[in-house]
């Protein structure tokens, strides 16, 4: 049984990452996606709330699971079992941080792998951040997000993708 962890801090899950899921699911037989759980960080969303978001968006997908990790990664992907960490890579500047994870992640732990997997093109301008700014000021994110989270931004920061929409 071949296991990856899918972790990050999906704040909040988008369709770019629902898209690595699917495809990671044809590499790994069972692929957990793991949310961090740290007080440190500035989120929009709780962590109960990011679960519950994931569990929704991934309803359905056979050998997919959700579950939130604090701590070393690594350790968390030992404690699972797993043999990879399934990253996506969006552009270039992606690279850096990536690779020094990896690295770093690989020096920690040498028998886990880090696996990439090139986001598709259409979800290659796709971030969380980015999502949550345009939401924020009513740009129109549908078909970027799972519809749970279109609901969520609406309830959060008043969402409404017509608020930003130019009347001419
Ligand atoms: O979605 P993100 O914010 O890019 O995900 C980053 C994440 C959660 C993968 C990374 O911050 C992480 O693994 N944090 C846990 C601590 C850790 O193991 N860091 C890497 C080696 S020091």
């Amino acid at each position: 049984m071949k296991i990856a962890i899918y972790p990050g801090s999906f704040d909040p899950v988008t369709n770019g990452h629902v898209d690595i899921i699917q495809r990671g699911r044809h590499l790994f037989d069972r692929i957990i996606v793991a949310v961090l759980l740290n007080p440190g960080k500035k989120v929009l969303f709780s962590i109960e709330e990011r679960l519950d978001m994931l569990k929704e968006s991934l309803k359905g997908m056979d050998g997919v699971e959700v579950d939130a990790f604090t701590g070393l990664l690594i350790d968390y992907a030992e404690q699972k079992n797993a043999k990879a960490i399934l990253r996506g890579m969006r552009a270039v500047s992606d690279f850096e941080y990536e690779f020094q994870m990896a690295l770093m992640n690989r020096r920690l732990n040498r028998n886990i792998q880090t696996v990439f997997l090139m986001t598709g093109m259409r979800w290659i301008y796709t971030s969380s951040s980015i999502i949550k700014e345009a939401a924020t000021f009513g740009g129109d994110i549908s078909g970027m997000v799972p519809l749970i989270v279109e609901k969520k931004l609406t309830e959060k920061i008043g969402y409404s993708p017509n608020h930003g929409k130019s009347k001419e």
